[in-house]
């Protein structure tokens, strides 16, 4: 079945889709987006993606180009024209073309933005079963601006990151700021469990991202009888944990079970991560086709 993609008002061909090379999305990074899961066709989570998707805008001064509800009408014809049942869902929202040159201030808020919208099937099973070996991670210096709570497209400091950790077999790389704390996963919120059995996870400040499957995972612990402390974490103590985790959209809750040279626990995924996984769809916001 040939990928369709909706680019601007209209579902195209996936060969066909394109956006002008003046976009401001391409020179400068001048966009958000979100990435949903979908299971069963559904959306996982939609109003807290599509609450996001308004601060982002908001932040960055970009005119939301339709209403939240109009936007989630364009996920989900995307994922029904692509026949999605289990995948993902890419929503991006440009500042669009302006000028017809490259310019660095804003255009008028009424030009039109870009909006491309891209679903797809994932990998049956290759989720669960990265999730019963666990993954990897490769500690990096957090070299990204002071504003990571905006979901930009601006990511070349985490693809720079992923590379490093895909060059060393690691699966995700965490950002530590200067201070020796963690700041987040390269694509993922950074989750510990200490020995005393509490889930710990960054506050959310401008230095990450506030991860949607973060919110539900809080959730979840609130009802699960968990204890979650909100606070940073060095990466001594990462190493040290009991259970190592991320979350986003994309892994849901992925166990951790070596950072760096270290190995977290005694190597396997750890029973509190395994249930926050399996339980996590229970939370979450399934939405109707
Ligand atoms: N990334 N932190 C960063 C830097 C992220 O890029 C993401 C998500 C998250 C987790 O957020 P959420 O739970 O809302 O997915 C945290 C997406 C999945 C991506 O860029 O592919």
């Amino acid at each position: 079945m040939s990928r369709i993609v909706y680019v601007n008002g209209r579902y195209v061909p996936y060969a066909q889709a394109s956006v002008h090379v003046e976009d401001r999305g391409f020179q400068f990074a001048d966009a958000v987006y979100e990435v949903c899961q979908v299971l069963g066709g559904h959306l996982i989570d939609e109003p807290r993606h599509m609450a996001r998707l308004a601060r982002s805008l908001a932040e960055l001064e970009i005119e939301a180009p339709m209403s939240a509800a109009a936007l989630a009408h364009v996920m989900r014809e995307t994922i029904k024209r692509n026949r999605v049942k289990d995948g993902l869902v890419y929503l991006q929202v440009t500042r669009g073309e302006g000028y017809g040159k490259r310019e660095f201030t804003f255009p008028a808020k009424d030009v039109p933005r870009t909006v491309v919208c891209l679903a797809r099937t994932t990998k049956p099973g290759a989720q669960d079963a990265a999730a019963r070996t666990g993954i990897s991670v490769k500690s990096m210096p957090d070299i990204r601006w002071k504003r990571c709570d905006i979901k930009t497209v601006m990511l070349l400091p985490a693809c720079l990151a992923k590379q490093a950790a895909h060059d060393e077999g690691a699966s995700e790389a965490w950002f530590v700021g200067a201070d020796g704390y963690v700041t987040e996963g390269a694509s993922s919120n950074a989750w510990i469990v200490s020995d005393g059995g509490s889930v710990i996870t960054r506050q959310i400040t401008t230095d990450i991202l506030p991860g949607v499957t973060r919110a539900t995972v809080m959730d979840m612990l609130a009802k699960e009888n968990l204890t979650l402390e909100e606070r940073p974490f060095r990466l001594e103590e990462a190493l040290k944990a009991r259970e190592a985790f991320i979350t986003s959209a994309t892994n849901i809750v992925m166990p951790v079970v070596r950072i760096d040279a270290a190995q977290i626990g005694d190597g396997k995924p750890g029973p509190v991560t395994l249930r926050l996984r399996s339980k996590f769809h229970q939370f979450a916001n399934i939405s109707g086709a």
